[in-house]
């Protein structure tokens, strides 16, 4: 199959789009969380948008990789999300955003591109997916956690860190300030379950 003709082709220069939109969605929710005081999962998200260029990265390289006449322009029509940058409802949106991705749009892309019989890049984008899982998992708890008011406490003995200072403490509660450094809660490290 001849790449340029390939559907593989606008399906990779979808994908790279799309994970170059959500790299920029995370680091305006990390702002946004920031701001409303929630350092730690402020740096959760950031870490997405630095994955999300990682897979841009990937991505690009193997559209050049496999165009013989780089420099092309691709065209391609895509529908994107547009969602509040507030944490409240973000997270939650974030999640079904990542899990539509993970669950049907990568491999989708990924199945034309094994049809098409391009392996490395079928690969990337199931790589890619798993991530995309796994982030629709972690954004789905901290939503959760956030509706619940649960974030900084629980209803059994946890280890509660400060991402800050590594300062912790073993208890239901998480503090209002850092014993150590005096840095607020939003600092404390969430404890995945
Ligand atoms: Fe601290």
């Amino acid at each position: 199959m001849d790449f340029s003709q390939s559907k593989t082709k606008e399906c990779l220069a979808r994908a790279f789009a799309g994970v170059c939109q959500d790299g920029a969605r995370y680091q305006f929710i990390s702002k946004s969380a920031l701001s409303e005081g929630y350092s730690y999962i402020a740096d959760q998200l950031k870490t997405i948008a630095k994955n999300k260029m990682a897979h841009a990265s990937v991505l690009y390289n193997l559209m050049l990789k496999n165009m013989e006449d780089g420099g092309d322009n691709v065209t391609i029509e895509a529908g994107y999300p547009f969602e509040s940058q507030l944490l409240r409802t973000s997270l939650q949106d974030s999640s079904e955003i990542e899990k539509n991705e993970g669950k049907n749009i990568f491999p989708h892309f990924a199945k034309i591109a094994q049809d098409e019989g391009f392996e490395e890049i079928e690969n990337a984008l199931t790589l890619i997916s798993e991530v995309n899982i796994r982030n629709a998992e972690k954004l789905a708890f901290l939503a959760q956690k956030f509706d619940d008011g649960t974030l900084y406490s629980d209803d059994k003995i946890n280890t509660w860190t400060c991402s800050n200072c590594g300062h912790s403490e073993e208890k239901k509660e998480a503090w209002d300030k850092c014993p150590l450094c005096s840095y607020p809660q939003g600092y404390v490290v969430i404890p995945e379950e």
